[in-house]
Order: C-alpha cells, then sequence, then structure tokens
C-alpha cells in the first residue's frame, strides 16, 4: 500500500518536527531569515547566509546516509509495481523518459491507460522502447497511446519551442513530470550555451521554464500537476541567488554542490510557485524524492566505482522501486488535497513526496522564503521571463519569453 497523506500533518515526517508546529510557525520563521547561534557560515550582512551552517550541512549528509542504508526497509510496504488507477483520457508529458526512473515511469503511465507524451532529446531510442512495449502488451490490451516529442533541456530556445508547439494544440494538459537530469559526478564545470551551469539549466532552470510555458495548458487540464523528480541531496546544497552559476569564486564548484544546489533551487522555485498560484487555478505542485536508484545517472563515474554502484543492488533501488514516489505524486487522489493543505495552512515548501510515497519534509534551508522568493525572481530572470508572467499566464494573457521567439498564450 501507497503512503496515506490524509492524516499527514504537514511537512511533519521527519527532520521537520524539529521545525515547528504548524506551517503558520514555520512560515513566519522563514521570513524571519535563517536560524543564528553558532551553526557557522552566517552572513555578511544581516540575515544575510552564504553557506550552510555545519549542523545543516552534517544533518544533509547523514540524511543522504540514511537513505542510502534504510530506504529498502522504510520502503518495504510498498507494492512494486505500484499499483496505478486507471490513466484513460489522462494526457501526461514524460521528460528523460529514455533510460533509467524516467523509462519506469513512462511505461508503466502508458500501460496503465494514459496519453504519454515522451519529451525526450533522443526520439530514435524513445520510438525503439515503445515498439518493444507494444509487442510486450497482450493481444487483449488496448494499444499503448504514446507519443515523442523532441526536448534537449540544455537549449532553453528547445523548451520553448517545445512548450509552443504543446500549446498550439489547446489541449489540456493533465500532468507534466520533470524527470530527466543530469549529475556529471567529477568532471569540471560546463557551462551551456545559454551562459548557465549545466546542472542548474538542466535540473532547474529548463524545467521551471517548461513548467511556466506549459500553464495554459495545465490550466486547461486543471486539477492537474507538476511533478518534479527531486533528490534527498538538495539538503546538502545551497543557493546564491546572485551566484546561481557558482561563479563568483565564494563557493568552490564541485559536482555534488552543482547537483545539489540545482535541486534545491527547484524546491525553492516550486514553493513560490505553489505559495502564488493561486487554488481556483487547480495546478498542484510536488517535488518528488526516489531514493538512490541504480539508472545512468553514475555513467561518469570512474569504471571502478561504477563497478562498486553494480555491486550494492541489496541497499539501491531498481529503476522499478525508484519510479513509485513520483508515480504516487503522479496519479493518488489525495495529492491534490494534500497540496491545499498545505496551501491553506500557509506552509513555506511545496508538497514533496519521499521514496516511500510518504510526506517529506524539506531541507532547514528549503524553508527560507526569503531566499526561495529571490531564487523565483533570479530564475525568471535567466529564464527570459517577466517578474509578473505566472500572474499574466494565469489571467489568459500573453507573456513574451526571450527563448524560442514565442508568445506563450
Ligand atoms: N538515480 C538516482 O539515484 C537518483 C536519485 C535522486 C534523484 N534522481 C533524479 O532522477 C531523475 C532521473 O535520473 P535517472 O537516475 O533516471 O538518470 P538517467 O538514467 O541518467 O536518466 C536521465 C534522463 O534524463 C535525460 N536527459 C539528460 N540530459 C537531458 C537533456 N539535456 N535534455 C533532455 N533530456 C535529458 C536522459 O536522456 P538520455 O536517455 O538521452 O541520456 C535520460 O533519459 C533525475 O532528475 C535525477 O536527478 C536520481
Amino acid at each position: 500500500m501507497a503512503g496515506d497523506l490524509r492524516h499527514r500533518r504537514a511537512g511533519g515526517a521527519d527532520a521537520g518536527e524539529e521545525e515547528g508546529d504548524g506551517g503558520a510557525e514555520a512560515a513566519a520563521k522563514a521570513k524571519a531569515g535563517p536560524p543564528s547561534g553558532g551553526e557557522g557560515a552566517e552572513a555578511a550582512g544581516p540575515g544575510r547566509k552564504e553557506a550552510l551552517g555545519w549542523l545543516e550541512w552534517s544533518r544533509g549528509w547523514m540524511g543522504v546516509v540514511g537513505e542510502f542504508f534504510f530506504q529498502r526497509i522504510a520502503a518495504s510496504h510498498l507494492a512494486n509495481p505500484l499499483e496505478l488507477p486507471p490513466l484513460d483520457g489522462v494526457s501526461i508529458i514524460v521528460t528523460g523518459a529514455t533510460s533509467g526512473i524516467g523509462l519506469e515511469i513512462a511505461r508503466q503511465l502508458a500501460q496503465a491507460g494514459a496519453h504519454l507524451v515522451m519529451a525526450v532529446r533522443r526520439p530514435k531510442v524513445a520510438r525503439e522502447l515503445i515498439q518493444k512495449w507494444q509487442n510486450e502488451q497482450t493481444e487483449v490490451s488496448m494499444p499503448l497511446n504514446i507519443e515523442v516529442m523532441e526536448l534537449d533541456l540544455i537549449s532553453l530556445d528547445s523548451v520553448a519551442r517545445f512548450a509552443d508547439t504543446w500549446n498550439a494544440r489547446m489541449a489540456p494538459l493533465h500532468v507534466l513530470i520533470n524527470n530527466a537530469g543530469i549529475f556529471t559526478i567529477g568532471e569540471p564545470q560546463c557551462f551551456t550555451k545559454d551562459g548557465y551551469e549545466e546542472h542548474m539549466q538542466v535540473n532547474h532552470l529548463a524545467p521551471a521554464l517548461l513548467a511556466m510555458l506549459l500553464l495554459p495548458s495545465l490550466i486547461r487540464g486543471s486539477p492537474s500537476r507538476i511533478i518534479n523528480v527531486n533528490s534527498v541531496m538538495h539538503t546538502i546544497g545551497f543557493v546564491d541567488a546572485e551566484d546561481m552559476n557558482l561563479t563568483s569564486g565564494k563557493h568552490k564548484y564541485r559536482s555534488w554542490l552543482g547537483y545539489s544546489n540545482s535541486k534545491l533551487a527547484q524546491v525553492k522555485f516550486s514553493s513560490i510557485f505553489h505559495k502564488r498560484i493561486p487554488a481556483e487555478a487547480g495546478v498542484h505542485t510536488v517535488c518528488a524524492s526516489p531514493g538512490i536508484v541504480h539508472t545512468n545517472v553514475a555513467r561518469d563515474l570512474p569504471k571502478i566505482l561504477v563497478a562498486g554502484y553494480r555491486l550494492i543492488p541489496y541497499f539501491i533501488f531498481d529503476p522499478q522501486e525508484g519510479s513509485r514516489s513520483t508515480l504516487f505524486a503522479a496519479s493518488d487522489p489525495q495529492v491534490p488535497e494534500y497540496c491545499e493543505t498545505l496551501k491553506s495552512e500557509d506552509w513555506p515548501v511545496c508538497a514533496c513526496i519521499n521514496y516511500d510515497c510518504n510526506p517529506m519534509n524539506a531541507s532547514e534551508e528549503a524553508h527560507n522564503l526569503e531566499t526561495s522568493q529571490l531564487v523565483w525572481e533570479k530564475t525568471l530572470e535567466m529564464i527570459g521571463l517577466p517578474s509578473d508572467a505566472l500572474e499574466k499566464l494565469i489571467e489568459g494573457e500573453p507573456v513574451q519569453c526571450r527563448y524560442g521567439q514565442q508568445k506563450a498564450e
């Protein structure tokens, strides 16, 4: 059985117990700025924090290690594969559907009857997968309803063009699953042609642009959901809105930091989106953590480490196990209600679903509304949208995007 969100207090799954007794208190605390009192790495100016305190950082790493050792036990109540409701008539876009977790998510959603759009950078591979899945179907089952659309998150023009093509259909979109991501472990810092640090663009900026530009279609499909495949690694990230590319020299670039920061930026952006979007729009946003999963994500590790990674299957989920939290977030009927509860309680973070399909509390830093607001503003600037883009799109007004040379509705 998957998680029951109805009887859960907002955000009170684990670490959040320390952070206050309710959403309003946490929000007030977040507005007051980061905690002080010897945790280290405090501010250059009043209320400005420049890095995670050592306690937050240690807690974050303990969470990562704890997830590795205990995820299988914590998720032992879940069926594998997760049982999905019938999804006939539900339109779902999945990015990065040609490998790992995204491939599993896509296959299961299509087999549950969804109209699935595989948004991928390698359309040929996607078409081969469809053929394979189709061949696996029994004679009595319906043909799969899948299409392939090209999307390369390394180019914001590609993202804008993708959204433009989809919006032109004037069709409803019920679920957007921002799954595609990279973790170029141990590699030197790289930048996209748009000028952004690669992890930040592929894991945060491009999915944020996609969600914003698809908003007209998501509103048409409301109640609808944006599911971001996030990571426990967000707990060791720290986002300085003035240094999203990690180029100022204040924070030395490391691939794990680029990855963690991009995942934290995504939680922060999603949290402001969740706060600002009116309940009547019916678009819910969720960050789902898949657990530690055996996929191609470790392809950049040295060969010896890749071999070691393969030798630890007991602890590591396979992609089917890793797909459960995202599939739960995308399809369980309790999820919209849970998001609405968090909104009405003014909880400072969007809904987060853990690998065991239970609510998860995001890191302490994710609760800092002040810095989340800064990340929101900076992200909109970086993805070429005006600061009032959300409000305009909700009103059905045209919004000019710097990328793709197109107008969102
Ligand atoms: N594996 C884990 O332990 C773990 C843990 C926490 C979170 N996650 C998150 O889970 C998500 C899926 O990762 P995974 O583990 O399944 O890794 P994966 O096997 O490497 O799959 C990543 C997918 O993203 C696609 N992708 C990468 N760059 C892209 C781009 N520029 N444009 C479009 N698509 C792109 C890849 O396309 P190709 O097939 O063409 O390469 C692939 O389909 C990521 O967001 C990752 O951060 C993974």
